[in-house]
């Protein structure tokens, strides 16, 4: 039988293993004790991880991901109580830092603290901050705790791919690069953990994500607002946020709300609907060739992806990327994405959604040129 190959026509050499085999976590815990990064679930997304106190290691992890240095990396713990040895004592001695952990922890939220020297640079890119987070799946909890490192762990994606919610995910984009994924079935909440800063007493959100900043607002109060001195757009304080992290290998663009998709003849759009009923809606808007097919049959899209039929945010949080990955894989000219509300977990749907469509553009000029 020939072997699986990849888009680049790799060999795909990485074996997925169920999760719920002990000897499958065992053996992952092994591959991060000697030094070699392996894929793994968490509520979030799948993570790459490797030993965050092993330069070496975590160097792998760049290596594989095609990842710019310049991108830091979150460290995983097992529990609670191990930030104080990665962490400042001056950062953990902010009463908001104790809160926030004790009430989020484990979850879909990464804080950014002053960093001690045991973690090494090339983990945090060189910075003298750290992101720490406890996910909440019990693989990973497991994984860490087996290993007895923490682990530092980017999504298990290519550098500017979508991000994988899936074992197969993993495969597909990093099968060739990776010796192991374990496989823990879909990732329950589908967008990247909440980043914030709690360094030198500062609260900023860096990245909007699986944890509304309203939860961490209704804890500790207003976080600092987005503005000049926005931490977000500082590539000194959060690298990674200043690039279209997701840059699709179809265009992607927001339909403003109630708005109808243009599309030319032969032409095949993508529709990611936000609500069943936001897809009623623009298939009774759309325009085919300067007309509206009102009485067509069938759909004026060729292909459409409706991860929450009734509109609920959490539900299209955690297809969202999955629907994504199937729009990317349809053979589509564009994909068209509808807009949502900006609260809750709106707001990381809506961040990633506009990075892709950033992206997309932004590919494009790159491939004009
Ligand atoms: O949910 C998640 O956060 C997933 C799972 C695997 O835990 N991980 C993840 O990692 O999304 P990654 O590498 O794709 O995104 C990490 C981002 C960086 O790009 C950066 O924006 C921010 O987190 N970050 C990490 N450490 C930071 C630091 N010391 N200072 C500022 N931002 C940091
Ligand atoms: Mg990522």
């Amino acid at each position: 039988m020939p072997r699986a190959r990849n888009a680049d026509n790799a060999p795909v050499t990485a074996r997925i293993l169920s999760a719920g085999d002990p000897a499958a976590v065992a053996q992952a815990a092994r591959a991060i004790r000697s030094g070699e990064p392996v894929a793994f679930p968490t509520e979030t997304v799948y993570g790459l991880g490797a030993n965050a106190l092993d330069p070496i290691a975590v160097a792998r992890v760049f290596e594989a991901k095609g990842r710019p240095r310049f991108d830091p990396l979150i460290v995983h713990l097992g529990a609670t109580p191990e930030m104080t040895r990665y962490a400042h004592p001056e950062d953990l001695a902010d009463p908001r830092v104790r809160r926030l952990a004790s009430r989020f922890w484990p979850g879909p939220l990464t804080l950014v603290l002053r960093k001690l020297p045991v973690i090494p640079e090339i983990a945090t890119a060189g910075l003298d901050t750290v992101g720490l987070r406890v996910p909440d799946h019990p693989v990973a909890l497991r994984l860490i705790a087996q290993a007895g490192v923490p682990i530092a762990a980017p999504s298990a994606n290519r550098f500017g791919s979508l991000s994988p919610t899936r074992a197969e995910h993993v495969r597909r984009q990093l099968g060739d690069r990776v010796a192991l994924i374990l496989d823990g079935g879909p990732s329950r909440i589908g967008v990247e953990s909440t980043v914030l800063l709690l360094a030198r007493r500062r609260a900023v959100l860096l990245r909007p994500g699986g944890l509304p900043a309203e939860a961490i607002e209704a804890e500790i109060g207003p976080l600092e607002p987005a503005g000049a001195d926005d931490a977000s757009n500082d590539p000194a304080q959060s690298p990674g946020m200043s690039l279209a992290h997701y840059a699709p290998t179809v265009p992607l663009e927001i339909a403003p709300a109630g708005s109808a998709v243009t599309i030319a003849p032969g032409e095949r759009v993508g529709l990611l609907a936000a609500s069943a009923t936001g897809r009623r809606q623009a298939e009774e808007l759309a325009k085919v060739g300067g007309r509206r097919p009102a009485e067509a049959r069938g759909s004026a899209f060729a292909a459409v992806e409706i991860p929450a039929p009734d509109g609920d945010l959490l539900r299209l949080a955690a297809g969202l990327f999955e629907a994504l990955h199937r729009l990317e894989g349809a053979g589509l000219d564009r994909i068209v994405a509808q807009p949502v509300p900006e609260s809750g977990i709106g707001r990381a749907i809506m961040d990633r959604l506009r990075r892709a469509a950033r992206g997309s553009v932004e590919s494009n000029i790159q491939k004009k040129r």
